[in-house]
């Protein structure tokens, strides 16, 4: 039997930049310029510009994606946003992990596991973040930390659930300082995750799960981690601020 084709997946994390008016011109921009994509598309904008943003993409093929959410309902969580709340301003999918906020926010793997299950329970497309600090990787940890955090972040998932689930590998040391890393060391780690996806769950699953890669991704970048057999995606920061540059890497993965 032939695997599944892996369709590739380009998401713009726009972290806390822009304002309103600029979010919503950015999406627009996209909209207008993205043509027919050979790949899925999705943009993150800050919360609070989610429904302008969702707005502005209305009814084109780019997708919606928060960059956080809390795990439970509703309730008295202060200045948390629930998986519904996402669905209602018409998300499709939410950045989980992301080593911002586990780094920065303290954000533990048995919180991102909570979430993910919270996201999948309600019809989220989670893009769980994993990935391995500069310290851990001189020390050769970085196959031990991204299993772990795997492992940890995606506990209790059926082989269905896991299936639809986006993982991004961002190394901590390639984000936001234009180190990236090579296709080769991004290589290793995506096989390396697939390979612990068939060990925990079966081929299938294995074989469906999108692993995108993240960490200083441009257009001049994009195509040769992209061609990498195991690399399905990216997950775009900087570059995913400005029409041309998160365009040139959609035209990457094409
Ligand atoms: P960067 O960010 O592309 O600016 O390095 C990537 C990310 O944090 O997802």
């Amino acid at each position: 039997m032939e695997p599944p084709v892996r369709r590739p997946f380009i998401a713009g994390n726009w972290k806390m930049n822009l304002s309103r008016d600029e979010s919503v011109a950015l999406a627009e921009g996209i909209v207008e310029q993205l043509g027919e994509a050979s790949c899925d598309v999705a943009v993150a904008p800050p919360s609070l510009y989610l429904d302008a943003v969702s707005q502005a993409i209305s009814g084109s093929s780019v997708g919606l994606s928060a960059q956080n959410m809390y795990h439970e309902g509703n309730g008295a969580y202060t200045g948390e946003i629930s998986a519904t709340m996402l669905l209602d301003v018409g998300c499709k999918y939410v950045i989980l992990g992301h080593s911002e906020r586990r780094h920065i926010l303290g954000e533990c793997d048995k919180a991102v596991n909570q979430k993910t299950l919270a996201a999948l329970a309600a019809g989220l497309i989670p893009i769980i973040c994993v990935g391995e600090t500069l310290e851990e990787r001189e020390a050769g940890k970085t196959q031990s930390v991204v299993q772990q955090q795997c492992e940890d972040s995606l506990a209790g998932l059926t082989n269905e659930q896991m299936a639809g689930v986006v993982i991004a590998y961002e190394p901590v040391w390639a984000i936001g300082t234009g180190k990236v890393a090579t296709p080769d060391q991004a290589e290793e780690v995506h096989a390396d995750l697939r390979r612990l996806l068939e060990s925990r769950y079966n081929s299938e699953v294995a074989s469906a799960v999108r692993i995108q890669y993240g960490g200083s991704v441009k257009p001049d970048n994009a195509g040769e981690l992209l061609s990498q057999p195991n690399i399905d995606g990216a997950l775009v920061g900087g570059a995913a601020l400005k029409v041309d540059s998160f365009l040139g890497i959609i035209a990457a993965a094409k």
